[in-house]
Order: structure tokens, then C-alpha cells, then sequence
């Protein structure tokens, strides 16, 4: 099955085998690679072909996948700067989680929210899940930043281990009910509405 999500300036897709260099580009890189738990460092094209083929397989277990992987496409360069997934969904609790990577020079200029934003839409609307579980890393305020801005909220903490450097550290977890993301949605389209 082939899911894509449009945005404004981003295409959402499934990955691809001409993707593995910009994925080895994006993730062979110690200052983002800290911030996620499975990414090994060095990063190599073996690492790479292996999770494209990965999602591959993921994509093709019917309509009821436990995952949807997504490269992140800038439309006006058709060049994949980052991903997004959407992963451990348990349909019959309603539950999915997910993570997020940026390439750092494309970093800050709203990408990110623009990609996540997408997904929790995808996921809440589309899908009809009403609870996303995420997380960060403790000290990574840009990730807490974005997720916050989308209306997470910190739930608890609990230990975790950074596979890139081997560091033991601590996870944020943070969730989002659909129905506080329906009540953010409702609140701006009000908005929208009275400044018209
Ligand atoms: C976390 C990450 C996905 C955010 O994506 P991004 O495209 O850099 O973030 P955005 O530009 O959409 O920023 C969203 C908000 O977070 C803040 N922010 C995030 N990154 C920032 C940065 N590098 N510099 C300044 N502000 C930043 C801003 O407040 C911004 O709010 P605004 O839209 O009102 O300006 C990205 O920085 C990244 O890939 N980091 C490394 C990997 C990682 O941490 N993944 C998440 C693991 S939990």
C-alpha cells in the first residue's frame, strides 16, 4: 500500500532505493544521530539499504500496518531531507508512536513541524488513532520545542540509552489525545473564521 501526504512544502512518501545517499548524508551525523535511540554511528550505506528495505516490507503487510515510514521531500528540490514515521500502532488500543529526524541544514526552518504536524493529522483523521506516544532525549530542546508547539504535553520519564554515542540518558515521554488536538484544531479554524 502507497501512502503520501502532501503539505505545503513537503511530500510525505514512502522511501526508496534512490534515497539511500541522502539517508547515509542526513544520518551519518553525530549531532542529530544523539538525539534518536535505534541510529548507529558511523552510519553507513549498508545501514541505509537495510532500513529502505525494511520499510519496504512494512509497506506491503496490508492495510493494517503496524508502521508508516515516511522520507521527508522538499516539493521545489524533489529532495529528501529528513523522515518521519509513524510506527507501533496498535489499532485495537487506538495507540501509535513515531519519531522524527531533520537534516542539520535544513534544520529550523520549519520543517520539522510542517512533517509532524502532517503525520498527527494522518494519523488522528485518516487513520482514526486517538493517542500518540513520543518522547525526546533529555537536552534536546528543539525537539521538545516543536512537539510542544503541536500540543504534546510531558507525561513521565523513564531511562533509555542513545545507540549513536552509548550514552545511558533519560526520555521525555510525551503524548497527544485526539481530542485535545480536535479542540486546537476547532480553536483555529474559530480564529480563522472571525478574522475573515
Ligand atoms: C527536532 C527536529 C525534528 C525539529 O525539526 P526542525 O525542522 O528543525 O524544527 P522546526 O523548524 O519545525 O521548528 C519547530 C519549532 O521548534 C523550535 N526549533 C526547532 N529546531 C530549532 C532550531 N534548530 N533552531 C531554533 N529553533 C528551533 C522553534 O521554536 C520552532 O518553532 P517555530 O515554528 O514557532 O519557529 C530537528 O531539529 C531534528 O531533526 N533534530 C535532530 C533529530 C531529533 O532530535 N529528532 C527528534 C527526536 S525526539
Amino acid at each position: 500500500m502507497v501512502t503520501t501526504i502532501e503539505t505545503p512544502r513537503l511530500n510525505l512518501r514512502p522511501w526508496r532505493e534512490d534515497d539511500i545517499e541522502q539517508i547515509v548524508l542526513g544520518l551519518n551525523d553525530l549531532q542529530l544521530a544523539k538525539w534518536l535511540a535505534f541510529v548507529p554511528h558511523p552510519y553507513s550505506t549498508s545501514d541505509a539499504e537495510n532500513w529502505v528495505r525494511r520499510c519496504q516490507a512494512i509497506a506491503s503487510t496490508g492495510d493494517r500496518p503496524t508502521a508508516y515510514e515516511f522520507a521527508i521531500e522538499l516539493k521545489a528540490e524533489r529532495k529528501v531531507i529528513g523522515g518521519v514515521s509513524l510506527n507501533k500502532i496498535d489499532w485495537s488500543a487506538g495507540t501509535g508512536g513515531g519519531g522524527i529526524w531533520i537534516a542539520t541544514p535544513y534544520q529550523g526552518l520549519g520543517y520539522g513541524r510542517e512533517a509532524f504536524d502532517a503525520k498527527i493529522r494522518f494519523a488522528f483523521r485518516d487513520l482514526g488513532l486517538t493517542k500518540l506516544i513520543n518522547g525526546y532525549f533529555d537536552g534536546n530542546e528543539n525537539s521538545w520545542a516543536m512537539q510542544r508547539k503541536l500540543g504534546y504535553r510531558r507525561v513521565t520519564e523513564a531511562p533509555s540509552r542513545c545507540m549513536a554515542d552509548g550514552r545511558q540518558t533519560i526520555e521525555h515521554v510525551t503524548m497527544l489525545l485526539r481530542s485535545d488536538w480536535q479542540d486546537r484544531e476547532d480553536q483555529t479554524s474559530d480564529r480563522v473564521r472571525s478574522e475573515a
